[in-house]
């Protein structure tokens, strides 16, 4: 079917989105947001730019929202392990099946994970040193992505980092997922919600000018291949 790309699919929703999905299909789905984001979101490159600098100068505290399967959180404590640098990790995710889904694979990284929306942890009076998320931003309404801006500055006050990484919409990039994934549509991504989701997601996505156009002043927007969206808040301790 051909969509028109040229403004939002705020309407389109995901299947993993349904109360009623099948469970088995989600948590394949959860299962291979690990692949797909290995292949497209750059978390190490995340973790190298963003995390570690900030570990080495001492422990830190890390918020991901929106976390899903949690594997983000997983390879960051695994790689801090690695490099001998201590933070505490929090999955945070408003899908309970997503937590309890994540928290079975966990492993014994160390990391937490809590069914919670963003406005409870500010409630809280929590602070963290960098916030992030991954594939989030494109699930919201408008008014959630302001609100979920507005948290995300709080929980990390005046010095911390906050990153939200999201795909850019653009006709190429749904034409190239949807060649891709149709190719491994039969083995790699059977009974996951993967590839019709992909393309929700990007039908849903920002372009850099959207996203640019609706943020409050101190956020800066970067696109990056392969159809990538980062925006960014910079405290003073990362400027
Ligand atoms: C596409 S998944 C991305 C998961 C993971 N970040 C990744 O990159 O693989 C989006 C996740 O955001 C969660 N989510 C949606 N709205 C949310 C909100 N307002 N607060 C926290 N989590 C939310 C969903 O339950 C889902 O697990």
């Amino acid at each position: 079917m051909s969509h028109d790309l040229s403004t939002r699919a705020s309407d389109a929703r995901e299947l993993m989105d349904d109360p009623n999905a099948d469970i088995a299909m989600l948590e394949r789905t959860y299962e291979r947001f690990r692949l797909v984001n290995a292949l497209v979101s750059g978390p190490g490159e995340f973790y190298r730019r963003d995390i570690r600098p900030r570990a080495r100068r001492g422990p830190i505290r890390i918020l991901d929202i929106g976390a899903g399967g949690g594997d983000v959180c997983r390879m960051i404590a695994a790689r801090l392990q690695r490099d001998g640098l201590t933070a505490e990790i929090t999955a945070l995710d408003a899908d309970e099946r997503a937590i309890r889904w994540a928290s079975a694979q966990d492993g014994g990284s160390g990391v937490r994970y809590r069914r919670a929306l963003s406005e409870e942890l500010v409630a809280e009076g929590e602070q963290y040193d960098v916030v992030f998320s991954n594939h989030l931003l494109h699930h919201l309404t408008t008014q959630e992505l302001q609100s979920l801006l507005l948290d995300s500055r709080r929980l990390v006050g005046e010095d911390g980092l906050v990153v939200h990484r999201d795909i850019a919409r653009s006709r190429a990039a749904y034409m190239l997922y949807s060649a891709v994934t149709w190719l491994v549509s039969g083995v790699l991504l059977r009974g996951s919600f993967i590839r019709e989701d992909g393309l929700i997601s990007i039908r849903r996505s920002y372009t850099s000018k959207e996203l640019t156009s609706i943020v409050p002043p101190g956020w800066t927007v970067r696109f990056s291949l392969p159809s990538r969206l980062e925006l960014r808040h910079n405290g003073r301790a990362g400027r």
